[in-house]
């Protein structure tokens, strides 16, 4: 079966790759390295030992999208290319907007065109904005994002619902990520946010490599176990696989599906300092600081969905995750 990517060469499209190569798909990769650089196609190459058909450009340019398809006989289609910063969207909406949207909507006509109808769709648990209860589960109710990437999110997820509606013989799958970390566990692939990252994990060992001399910690009064934010961290491994069991599970149906992806565990930025510190025997200065604007106290998932109609389930645990980010900014630094 051949898989088009979008977004191939970034964080979770690179170790999707890697899992669908090794489960034995086809991939045809699209990219404009616009977050991301050439070089990973090398890196998943020398993981896989496999080569992977690429086109670089972007998904706004609906000739290109034009050629891929009729250059490439597609299956499933899975939407990982998008702009993903909360800071930069506050500042550049249209931007993201038109990236984030308007690219989704060329995808749409063009797989219309071909007749392909099988679409995962990268969404986030950001749609949730701020969740009345934890765990969230995917009927809970959504809406209320607090900037413009959220709502871009949330944006395509209607804009998908309402293709369903007026088309049943789709095939779309929505997963909401909670919070990917780590890397595959060769320390090839990883995640590389340009300049200073703004999520915890790769500041925290940007921190531990000296890159960076001190975390803040946003705050220590919120109303969980230790008075830092809880959050549902998922090794981007684990993250991967559940593509491919949803491809394994949906690709004969025609069914508008919609899927947390988190471990239902929740971790607190603390613990996750500690356990960073005691698996990678490092040292993380950090120093409590005041609550981050938009933050919430805790957001964990059920994931009991995924697990009980696509057969996925977590098998990394904090410690490798931790393990894994620490090893990739070790090998590439
Ligand atoms: C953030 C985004 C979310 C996005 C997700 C991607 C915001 C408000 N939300 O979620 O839209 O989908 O990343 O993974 O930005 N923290 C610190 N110090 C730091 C960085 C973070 O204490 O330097 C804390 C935060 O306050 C939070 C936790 O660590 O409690 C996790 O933060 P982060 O990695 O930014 O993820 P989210 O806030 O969950």
């Amino acid at each position: 079966m051949n898989v088009l990517i979008t977004g191939a060469t970034g964080y979770i499209g690179s170790h999707t790759i890697v899992s669908l190569l090794e489960n034995g798909y086809e991939v045809i990769g699209l990219d404009n390295f616009s977050n991301s650089k050439g070089n990973v196609l090398d890196k998943l190459e020398k993981i896989t030992g496999k080569k992977i058909k690429f086109y670089q450009g972007n998904m706004l340019n609906e000739d290109l999208l034009d050629k891929i398809f009729s250059e490439n006989k597609i299956d499933f289609v899975i939407d990982f290319a998008a702009y993903k910063s909360v800071g930069d969207s506050v500042s550049k909406p249209i931007e993201y907007y038109i990236n984030n949207v308007s690219s989704v909507l060329n995808l749409i006509k063009v797989m219309k065109k071909y007749n392909i109808k099988s679409l995962i769709f990268s969404s986030s648990a950001t749609v949730y904005g701020m969740p009345s209860k934890v765990p969230i589960i995917e009927t809970d109710k959504v809406g209320g994002t607090t900037n413009p990437y959220g709502t871009s999110k949330l944006f395509v997820e209607k804009i998908l619902d309402d293709l369903y509606k007026s088309d049943n013989t789709w095939n779309i799958c929505l997963f909401r990520y909670f919070n990917p970390v780590g890397a595959h566990p060769s320390g090839i692939i990883g995640e590389m946010p340009n300049g200073v990252p703004a999520n915890l994990m790769p500041y925290i060992s940007m921190v531990a490599t000296g890159k960076l001399p001190l975390l803040q910690i946003f705050g220590n009064d919120y109303d969980t176990i230790d008075g830092t934010g809880v959050r549902d961290y998922i090794h981007i491994m684990d993250l991967a696989d559940a593509h491919v069991c949803a491809i394994e599970k949906l690709h004969n149906k025609q069914e508008f599906n919609i899927y947390n992806l988190g471990t239902g565990k929740g971790t607190s930025v603390l613990e996750l300092v500690k356990t960073y510190e005691k698996v990678n025997k490092v040292k993380i200065n950090y120093k409590i600081a005041p609550r981050r604007t938009g933050d919430i106290a805790s957001c964990y998932a059920s994931a009991k969905k995924a697990e009980k109609e696509l057969g996925w389930k977590t098998k990394y645990t904090i410690e490798e995750m931790c393990k894994d980010a620490h090893n990739f900014i070790v090998k590439n630094d």
